[in-house]
């Protein structure tokens, strides 16, 4: 019987007849998973994780290369692993030949730094036998003296670290103060004020190691979120924590981990260790917000969906599991609703939608599409369920940006189809980009109409074996698969587009403003950056407001998170954006399914 095997991070499924070994269906899928023995099960390079599906208990060879940890939390060699049912497969970044393609690169506006937490030189005099004062003390009165600092204090995790380094540095170090309290020091000259600002994506994390004093970025890193393996989107990830609550540790200390691996490596391409981390800023999604500080994540499935609070949080590193100075704090910026996020905040605050008096829109597309419409002083923002089509899930041979996606396609006028893949690899599949330009394409070459049907007799369009019709964009040649959009793939982009448009159009709707006076449309995002901005206009996804006031700003996100990480006054701006923005329920606007049923369909002047 017919099975189907879902590889994640890279979101491809491959159906299959026969049983396979984990490796050959990857190969199958055109996934390349390490192989440095040939599938002899002696280099256990291959590692994988099964996240679902019925698995045998590993042979002898295979137990040489895993723990029992391992073994029971479904970690497998590739190459010896046999599949007969529906599974789901993780593949970590260690095990690919070639690794995905994660945007990290954003709007480089830069604060004038006014960090959170500073470092200080200080020169102390050693305690003697007629000067018996306590280090804390000790320290306190030469920050007084030094730098007129009065009232210093310092918590317990920071005067454990204070008393050996002070005998350590021969009593002279950098104390590393947020405001009077002494959270870390360092013998002196050895240490240079860093902070890590993260984008807790649902599909990526991306990470920056920052300077603080300078708000210069020193290093930065993506990385999947391994919380992927628990389900796609956000939903999804929510019922894995409704259905056993003890998930949610699960998901928390994965993300954490993930977190404390790329903050080490970033750190030690500085020559620096991850204790020497004196601030971290983290933003994204409700959802992701609530898991990582562990706050009840239950009521953000269930309608009204409201957030546990709409307030900035601090919360000691150690205690979210982040390594970092002893006394080191996270700050997570506050999420605006159930399903607007702190991202979407710290996107507004790079873009500076919190300044000028223009008309803008503002909008991150993903799984759920954040958009705000900028009127002046006023900004309202709504989020939509767009689904998870633009990155790839749903679609028959959808993935995410990786090698082997097919990111731009273009239909010439004899119908001859010119497919750009990721990495110049064979096309094992389609990514956001190359879905949305292969939607403008076939309705300007009339393969689809204006509700994204079919023409049956248009060139290209063929029968499947089940009679369903289908596009090629790729036939696979030398072994590799066929890449092709079916009727129900071209459904699913249609109605991601719906929604996203539906939630311009309604919040253009209350502000009364009509589409063409839209000075700028701002498109965070990787999909943003990828995207054509015509074919966005001509399949409707967005207003058609001339192509040079479109703007794609890439991972902003991140940008924003690096402003709240190296300047307070940012952290003020956005308290004072978080409130000001006006929040819009969709599905309770009158009307609403009239304005999706239009945004559905194609413009009919296209
Ligand atoms: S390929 Fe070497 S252990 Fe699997």
């Amino acid at each position: 019987m017919a099975y189907i095997i879902e590889f994640e991070p890279i979101g491809i499924r491959l159906i299959c007849d026969d049983p396979l070994t984990i490796s050959e269906a990857a190969r199958q899928a055109g996934v390349s998973i390490r192989s440095v023995c040939g599938g002899k099960a002696s280099c256990g390079k291959c590692l994988v994780r099964v996240m679902e599906g019925h698995l045998d208990p590993p042979a002898e060879a295979e137990q040489k290369h895993l723990t029992l940890a391992q073994i029971s939390a479904g970690w497998r060699l590739a190459c010896r692993t046999i599949i007969a049912a529906n599974t789901c497969v993780y593949i970590p970044a260690n095990s690919l030949t070639e690794s995905q393609v994660i945007q990290i690169e954003g709007l480089e506006t830069t604060a004038v730094p006014d960090p959170a937490v500073r470092l200080l030189a200080l020169l102390v005099d050693p305690p003697s036998l007629s000067d018996q004062t306590g280090d804390l003390e000790r320290v306190a009165n030469a920050l007084c003296q030094a730098h007129a600092l009065e009232g210093v204090w310092g918590g317990l995790p920071a005067l454990r670290a204070l008393r050996s380094v002070l005998r350590e540095a021969d009593w002279q170090i950098e104390v590393a103060l947020r405001g009077t309290e002494i959270i870390a020091a360092y013998p002196l000259g050895q240490h240079r004020p860093v902070g890590m600002a993260v984008d807790v994506g649902t599909t990526k994390l991306a990470c920056y190691l920052v300077d603080l004093e300078s708000g210069r970025t020193l290093a930065a890193k993506g990385v999947m979120n391994p919380q992927i393996a628990f389900g796609e989107d956000v939903m999804s990830r929510l019922e894995t924590v409704l259905v056993e609550p003890e998930n949610a540790d699960r998901l928390q200390a994965e993300v954490v981990s993930s977190i404390n691996e790329v903050a080490e490596e970033l750190c030690a391409a500085q020559r620096l260790a991850p204790d020497h981390i004196l601030d971290y800023c983290l933003v994204g999604n409700t959802a992701m917000h609530h898991l990582l500080a562990k706050l009840p994540a239950r009521p953000l499935a269930v309608s009204p969906f409201v957030p546990a609070l709409s307030d900035v949080l601090y919360i000691e590193a150690d205690r979210l599991g982040l390594n970092a100075a002893p006394g080191a704090r996270a700050y997570l910026p506050a999420p605006l609703a159930g399903f607007v996020g702190s991202d979407h905040l710290a996107f507004l605050l790079a873009a500076g939608f919190d300044e000028g008096d223009r008309i803008r829109l503002g909008i991150d597309i993903g799984t759920n599409t954040e958009i705000a419409l900028q009127v002046g002083s006023r900004i309202i923002s709504c989020s939509t369920a767009s689904g998870p089509a633009f990155e790839g899930a749903h679609i028959h041979h959808g993935m995410r940006a990786a090698p082997g996606a097919i990111e731009r396609v273009k239909i010439a006028e004899d119908g001859e189809i010119q497919c750009d893949v990721i990495g110049g690899v064979p096309a094992i599949g389609i990514c956001g980009s190359g879905i949305l330009d292969a939607l403008a394409e076939m309705y300007r070459a009339r393969i689809i109409n204006e509700r994204g049907r079919f023409q049956l007799n248009a060139p290209g369009v063929e029968r499947a074996n089940d009679d369903s019709l289908i596009f090629y964009l790729s036939k696979g040649v030398n072994g590799y698969r066929d890449v092709m959009l079916s009727q129900h793939d071209v459904d699913q982009v249609m109605l991601a587009k719906g929604a996203i448009r539906a939630g311009i159009e309604i919040l253009l709707n209350q502000a009364g403003v009509a589409p063409a006076d839209i000075e700028e449309i701002v498109i965070a995002g990787a999909f943003g950056t990828y995207l054509d901005p015509c074919n966005a206009v001509r399949i409707g996804l967005i207003p058609g407001v001339p192509v040079e006031r479109i703007r794609a700003v890439g991972n902003a996100a991140g940008a924003g998170a690096r402003l709240l990480l190296s300047s307070l006054e940012y952290r003020r701006r956005a308290q004072s954006l978080a409130k000001r923005i006006e929040y819009v329920e969709l599905t309770i606007v009158p009307g609403f399914n009239k304005f999706f049923a239009k945004g559905v369909r194609f413009p009919t002047a296209a």
